[in-house]
């Protein structure tokens, strides 16, 4: 008898679901326009990135996917923004998130997302066959520490680069320019034996992939093994018309090494007249983030490209964004949010919002409008207001004037409305946008805050609306 409510309950449950697959099996969002900050803009806090028009259940069921879509890959493509302007815009940066990203799809979303913060490659080969992204890695530790002997390569042929030749004794080619490192002191003290089961790994690489040689010089010992073998295959392969690409660190004191590296390559550039040789690339790769590269960088380095992964692809330094979506007009009522903590306050109305620039073609301030206010104009003074902040506001002149939302669905497919890029144009809005941002909103210490404003006439509703909806307390 117990049972008999819970019986009841799911059959209930049972029609009540039967009904809302109908109401689902008829929906379409041909009621529903989006508007939306293109893809690869620097925003701000409280800017809605996306403005979604139509039935009010309809929006609502886009709610989750539109902002799971937003949340991760604006925090991922931020995160690889932040690691570009510490690296600079001269050093290559890979990607190589994907053995620790949040599960395949996630890793995905990493590469994509990280390449369009300005990242220049990964070495998720789904990801570059899914978007086109550039693939970059190199041989694993294992398959250095696979081979015994130079014996175990059976095939030493290589043919030169432009076909005309071919080296019937490659192996032989690597040994005697070995021979000849180890003979003249291009480093301090010279070098003694290295491990030969690295050089036959290096060796058999090279045949493999002559034009795309990058060698991992860590397995055994970096100065004293991996990097006289990694010179003696790259030289070999200079022989037959071959450009080596350079080599990966992957451990170790990466400022140091990346330093000696340097040095020995620009010793065997004089030492053999190799014009070049001394520009060699170095990869440096192993646990970097933010702060190790800010490290790197004032210590000294010789390192060309980074290859950065857990602390990119994870977010180490923030778990998860905020962005939230909500209810700002119905039926041509504003709503509004209100909350203790003012940050969370919503905006109310449908709004339009500007990007106005100053003089030096600097962004100012973000400003957002109602729907019926006339735009701003460039050269007429308006006065910027802070939201929430009474005494904060600014008149403002602006040089540019930028509209922020733009139409990406109108009812239809074939309606009119923004193009979606590539990725790679993507990709340079971003490099773009963030290059033009005044220098002191982006510096790593107290950056100057960027502003974000409502015109006056928004300013007064806001706070007319507030005082109506906020319940008056009473002091007892
Ligand atoms: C290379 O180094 C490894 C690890 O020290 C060692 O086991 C191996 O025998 C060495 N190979 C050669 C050919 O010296
Ligand atoms: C408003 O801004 C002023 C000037 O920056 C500041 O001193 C004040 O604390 C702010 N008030 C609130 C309520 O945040």
């Amino acid at each position: 008898m117990r049972d008999m409510p819970h019986v009841l309950m799911i059959t209930l449950f049972f029609i009540g679901v039967e009904g809302f697959l109908d109401y689902l099996r008829q929906l379409d969002c041909s009621e529903v326009e989006v508007y939306a900050i293109p893809e690869g803009s620097i925003v701000f806090p409280r800017v809605p990135l996306i403005r979604v028009e139509g039935p009010v259940g309809v929006a609502q069921l886009l709610e989750t996917t539109l902002v799971n879509l937003v949340n991760f890959a604006s925090l991922v493509a931020t995160n690889a923004a932040r690691h570009r302007i510490v690296a600079g815009n001269s050093k290559i940066l890979l990607e190589f998130g994907l053995r620790r990203a949040q599960g395949p799809d996630g890793g995905i979303s990493a590469s994509k997302y990280c390449y369009m913060g300005g990242f220049d490659a990964t070495s998720n080969v789904a990801a570059g066959r899914l978007f086109g992204i550039p693939l970059k890695g190199t041989h694993s530790h294992a398959f250095v520490s696979s081979f015994m002997s130079p014996d175990e390569i059976v095939e030493k042929s290589l043919r030169s680069a432009d076909g005309l030749t071919s080296c019937e004794d490659f192996l032989g080619l690597v040994q005697s320019w070995l021979n000849k490192i180890q003979r003249t002191k291009v480093l301090s003290g010279g070098f003694g034996d290295t491990n030969l089961s690295e050089l036959a790994a290096f060796t058999s690489y090279a045949l493999a992939f002559p034009a795309n040689f990058l060698a991992l010089v860590d397995t055994y010992d970096v100065l004293r093994s991996g990097i006289p073998n990694f010179c003696a295959v790259a030289l070999a392969l200079r022989d037959l018309g071959y450009e080596a690409m350079g080599i990966r660190l992957d451990s170790g004191d990466l400022a140091y090494l990346s330093c000696q590296a340097r040095k020995c390559f620009q010793a065997i550039e004089k030492e053999f007249e190799v014009p070049g040789f001394g520009k060699m690339s170095i990869t440096a790769s192993n646990d970097l983030n933010e702060e190790t590269l800010d490290h790197l960088n004032k210590q000294g380095h010789e390192v060309d490209a980074f290859g950065i992964g857990t602390y990119l692809v994870t977010c180490f330094a923030q778990a998860a964004l905020g962005c939230v979506f909500k209810l700002v007009e119905i039926n041509n009522q504003p709503r509004m949010k209100l909350s203790e903590d003012v940050s969370k306050v919503s905006i109310p109305c449908k709004k339009q919002c500007y990007r106005l620039y100053g003089k030096e073609g600097y962004p100012l301030v973000d400003l957002m409008i109602g729907e019926n206010e006339p735009a701003p104009k460039v050269a007429e003074r308006i006065l910027c207001r802070h939201p929430f902040n009474e005494s904060k506001r600014a008149y403002v002149v602006p040089q540019r004037v930028e509209e922020l939302l733009k139409c990406y669905w109108r009812g239809s497919p074939v309606e009119m409305r923004e193009d979606m890029l590539p990725l790679k144009d993507i990709r340079d809005r971003c490099t773009r946008q963030v290059a033009q941002m005044r220098p002191d909103h982006m510096r790593r210490l107290n950056p100057t805050p960027y502003k974000v404003s409502v015109s006056a006439k928004l300013y007064d509703f806001i706070h007319f609306l507030w005082l109506n909806e906020a319940p008056v307390g009473e002091l007892q």
